[in-house]
């Protein structure tokens, strides 16, 4: 199986991490695989903001929790110590698709280099409230965006999970 092909058969959603970092180097790798999808118009127009500081981690854990609707305590990224937000400028018509993109070329990388990493959502919420503003004015970047999804990122405290079969009848030849 060609190398491509193989990181994309066992990449998986990944649930549960360990808490150790993820060295830099690693980070901007993932990053790296993220600003280089397509884009419509070629006009790379997603921005992905990583986050490692355990309190922006945690405040960005208990915002998505909150949106989602689930009791404190429960962490919807698993304990993973790295977050890498996609958001597009609001006024870009193919925003989501690239981000999304983007997105699935930085789950690609992060099984490339051995780590585990989940899309989680809700970023779209999270940044018409307080906190998405709050991420951009840290981050230094002006104007409106939207929230297209997280990478959460570590390393994996699990085997891999086993690929469920593809359903079939999902490819028309004309
Ligand atoms: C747009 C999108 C949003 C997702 N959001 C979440 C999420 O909020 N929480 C979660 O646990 N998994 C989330 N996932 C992961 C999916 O549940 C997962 O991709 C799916 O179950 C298939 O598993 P696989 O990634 O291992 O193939 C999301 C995936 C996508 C593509």
């Amino acid at each position: 199986m060609d190398e491509v092909m193989k990181v994309i058969k066992e990449r998986r959603s990944i649930r549960s991490f360990r808490p150790d970092p993820v060295p830099k180097e690693l980070l901007d790798r993932i990053a790296e695989a993220g600003l280089y999808a397509a884009s419509g118009r070629g006009k790379q127009a997603p921005k992905i903001i990583v986050v490692t500081d355990k309190e922006l981690r945690d405040c960005i854990s208990d915002e998505n929790r909150r949106i989602g609707g689930w009791e404190e305590g429960f962490d919807p990224f698993y304990g993973a110590p790295a977050i890498l937000v996609v958001i597009v400028p609001e006024d870009i018509p193919t925003g989501i698709y690239d981000g999304s993109l983007t997105l699935g070329n930085m789950m690609l990388e992060a099984r490339e280099l051995g780590l585990g990493s989940i899309w989680i959502h809700r970023a779209k919420e999270e940044f018409e409230g307080r906190l998405g503003q709050e991420l951009l004015r840290k981050a230094g970047i002006e104007g409106g965006y939207t929230g297209i999804g997280h990478l959460a990122v570590g390393y994996q405290d699990c085997e891999d999970p086993a690929a469920p079969e593809r359903l079939p009848d999902r490819v028309y030849y004309l």
